[in-house]
């Protein structure tokens, strides 16, 4: 279990539907971001929105330790007093980053040009996760990071010489390795370009204008000159789509459901999922478009549909990257047969996503393939039964909302870590209808 010796369970009865209108939490991409952007920048920034989940609050505290003022959240809503981009103060120890892969990836490359040391820890799930994806071009730019002999963290990040600016051709659609590499791009000499294989989120690129740092965008080519400031703003955070994507599904396979979720952000290099639910035969109705905090935003209205299987098309991989554990979720429950191919990073995120899904998809009943790179699924119904999340959250979250089409209720085992991205989902879920309880296995060892 992720947190010591207690296992949070989740017990979910089917017959649920999801109806009304709800609104899941704050973005995390961007809550982190926001927290990032703001304590460099000069003056203060308001933030509303705020994803209070414990990823972004990781964040939130490794600057705090870095001399930052930023105002206990409430309701979502803080002020982050920003310090420029030269007054980061080495924190009085490591910074625990937790679960959050975000937090390590990108405080990598922003903290590779501070002129001081600091060590960057994290959970067990963490530090397993691969680092060399930005350790590697971060020590081509003159960063020194030492990292365990698996290239994962504990990183220790070693006051070094300046850092200067590359062009990198980045092996893998990432949207963590991009702003690693631009965010020290900001404290490099000279030029930093990254090129991504294929369209990743964009919300760095975004921000930094938005706090009126100038970022050259050519297609997949993306370039920061360093040695710029950033102008505190003013940042509305989008409700997160990776969240909102447990009701998308939900409200597509639960007879009776029509459920409106309201402001998505729907940047277009995250909406993978309104795409594929879409060609499943899904029926979202993108309501209201318009625009906060440089991103775009949309109410989402969803009812229940016939979903049939597909092949998914390979470009919207990286649109949809976080949303395949709930997609397979879709899948199981869809006519024929889905296939998902060209998905391999699935296999580094907080847990090996195409090894946990396939097993609970099996342990509930229904066929599932694990592929190296994704996972081919036979439609039917999903049967009651116990699987375990391997604390990730997007795992517990999706077995949860599968309960809604299957046979018998639904035990999810270490669900701890929702946490960690959507604190309140089973009092928000449950209050849009979904058949959940959760509580602590007392015995658990
Ligand atoms: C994120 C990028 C994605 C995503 C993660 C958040 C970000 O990771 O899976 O949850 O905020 O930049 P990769 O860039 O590793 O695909």
């Amino acid at each position: 279990m992720t947190s010591g010796s207690e296992n949070l369970q989740f017990f979910v009865e089917p017959g649920g539907r999801f109806r009304g209108s709800i609104r899941v939490p704050g973005d995390k991409s961007i809550s982190h971001r926001s927290i990032m952007l703001g304590s460099l920048a000069e003056g203060t920034t308001r933030v509303s929105g705020f994803l209070e989940g414990e990823d972004s609050l990781a964040t939130l505290r490794a600057f705090r330790r870095m001399g930052v003022e930023i105002d206990e959240p409430h309701r979502g809503e803080l002020s982050i007093h920003g310090v420029g981009m030269g007054g980061l103060k080495a924190p009085d120890g490591p910074l625990d980053l937790g679960n959050s892969g975000t937090s390590m990836r990108l405080l990598s490359g922003l903290l590779s040009g501070q002129g001081f040391s600091v060590t960057l820890t994290g959970d067990s799930s963490l530090s397993g996760r691969p680092m060399g994806r930005v350790t590697e071009p971060l020590s081509r730019m003159g960063a020194v990071i030492e990292a365990t002999d698996r290239g994962t963290a504990p990183l220790h990040i070693k006051t070094g010489g300046r850092i200067q600016g590359i062009t990198y051709q980045m092996p893998m659609a990432s949207a963590q390795v991009k702003s690693s590499l631009l965010l020290a791009g900001l404290f490099a000499d000279g030029e930093t370009c990254v090129t991504e294989p294929a369209v990743t989120r964009d919300h760095t690129e975004r921000m930094l204008e938005g706090f009126g740092y100038p970022v050259r965008r050519d297609h997949n080519r993306i370039c920061v000159t360093g040695g710029g400031r950033l102008q505190a703003c003013t940042l509305d955070v989008p409700a997160d789509i990776s969240s909102a994507a447990f009701f998308l599904v939900g409200a597509s396979i639960a007879d009776d459901s029509d459920l409106v979720l309201e402001h998505v952000g729907i940047n277009p290099t995250r909406d993978g999922v309104i795409r594929i639910l879409r060609l499943m035969g899904a029926d979202i109705q993108v309501l209201n478009r318009r625009q906060a905090g440089g991103e775009p935003v949309a109410d989402l209205r969803v009812r229940s549909a016939r979903l049939k299987g597909i092949e998914i098309p390979p470009d919207l991989v990286p649109l949809a990257i976080d949303e395949f554990p709930v997609l397979f979720i879709a899948a199981a429950c869809a006519e024929g047969e889905t296939l998902l191919s060209g998905a391999e990073e699935l296999r580094v995120k907080e847990s090996d996503r195409i090894q946990v899904m396939a097993d609970g998809l099996l342990e509930l009943g229904v066929e599932a393939v694990a592929k190296s790179d994704g996972m081919l699924i036979r439609g039917g119904r999903i049967s009651g039964g116990r699987v375990c999340s391997h604390g990730d959250h997007r795992i517990a979250m999706s077995f949860a909302v599968g309960a809604l089409q299957a046979r018998g209720t639904i035990v999810i085992d270490d669900c701890e870590n929702v946490n960690t991205s959507f604190p309140g989902f089973v009092e928000l879920a449950s209050g849009a209808g979904l058949e959940i309880q959760q509580a602590l296995e007392p015995e658990a060892v």
